[in-house]
């Protein structure tokens, strides 16, 4: 869809946090002319220059990129975790910059598991508290929840680990839980920023392989990696960060 008719097709006036009906997305994400420049001690940085980047319903992206190129900060504009310079960024065709911080936070809540390089885990919860963190806007009971948090531990294999803290479980372990908390919300989007980096081999393919499950199960995953593996997936649509600026790599 052209530029211009994406914009006119766009319900501006929506206030819904959970898009429920996902036939009728338009575009998981969808980035126009997005720029975000940060100013140190009166130096401009362009840490994202001009990106414009279509991602739909059941895409497979992996973005990768030297050090510095701007990865991380495309993925928090994606994330809604920052905001744009210049540009329009809208995820499930909602033009998440048009609202405040608090629909925003709400709307990320729903829609989009972030899933970071150093797990990011609260240290003072237990594994099955991290997973319910996410769910605070849920109708269901503390009791409800925790079973719903006990399922996805036991999807991941990781049950017998539900009352550890962070510290007394391994990367690739707190790597796990980590996605189980972006899921906790079932959102359709799932953005992982470098999440093998610091795993071993072992961990990193169950990571993978959780990668191109969430993917299979119909979710849009976004991947800032520099891991072959996952840049060699088949389905995989690949593009290159440098110096702020997205190019497709063929
Ligand atoms: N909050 C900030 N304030 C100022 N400069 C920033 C900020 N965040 C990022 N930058 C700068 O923007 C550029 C892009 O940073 P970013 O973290 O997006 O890179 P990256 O590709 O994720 O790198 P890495 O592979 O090391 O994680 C860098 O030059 C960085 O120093
Ligand atoms: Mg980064």
């Amino acid at each position: 869809m052209a530029d211009d008719d994406y914009l006119d097709a766009v319900d501006y006036t929506r206030d819904d946090l959970d898009v429920e009906d996902l036939e009728e997305v338009r575009h998981a994400v969808r980035l126009l002319d997005v720029h975000r420049t940060f100013t140190l001690a009166k130096k401009e940085i362009a840490a994202v220059q001009g990106v414009n980047l279509t991602v739909d319903a059941g895409d497979f992206v992996v973005i990768s990129g030297k050090s510095g190129s701007g990865k991380t900060t495309l993925l928090n504009l994606i994330g809604a975790i920052d905001l744009p310079t210049s540009g329009r960024v809208f995820v499930m065709d909602v033009p998440i910059n048009d609202y405040d911080e608090s629909f925003r936070a709400s709307f990320r809540l729903n829609n989009t598991g972030f899933i970071f390089q150093s797990y990011n885990l609260v240290s003072t919860l237990t594994a099955v508290e991290n997973i319910m963190f996410p769910m605070q806007l849920s109708d269901k009971n503390r009791t409800e929840l925790r079973e719903d948090a006990l399922k996805l531990l036991e999807n991941i294999g990781l049950d017998e680990r539900a009352d550890h803290l962070p510290w007394q479980l391994s990367s690739g372990e707190q790597q796990r839980i980590a996605i189980a908390r972006a899921i906790a919300n079932d959102p359709p989007i799932i953005l992982a920023d470098e999440p093998t980096a610091n795993l071993d081999g072992d961990s990193g393919q169950m990571i993978r392989e959780l990668l191109t499950d969430l993917n299979k199960q119909g979710k849009a995953v976004i991947v800032m990696t520099h891991d072959e593996k996952i840049i060699k997936q088949p389905k995989a649509h690949c593009y290159r960060m440098k110096l702020g600026v997205l190019e497709q790599n063929v």
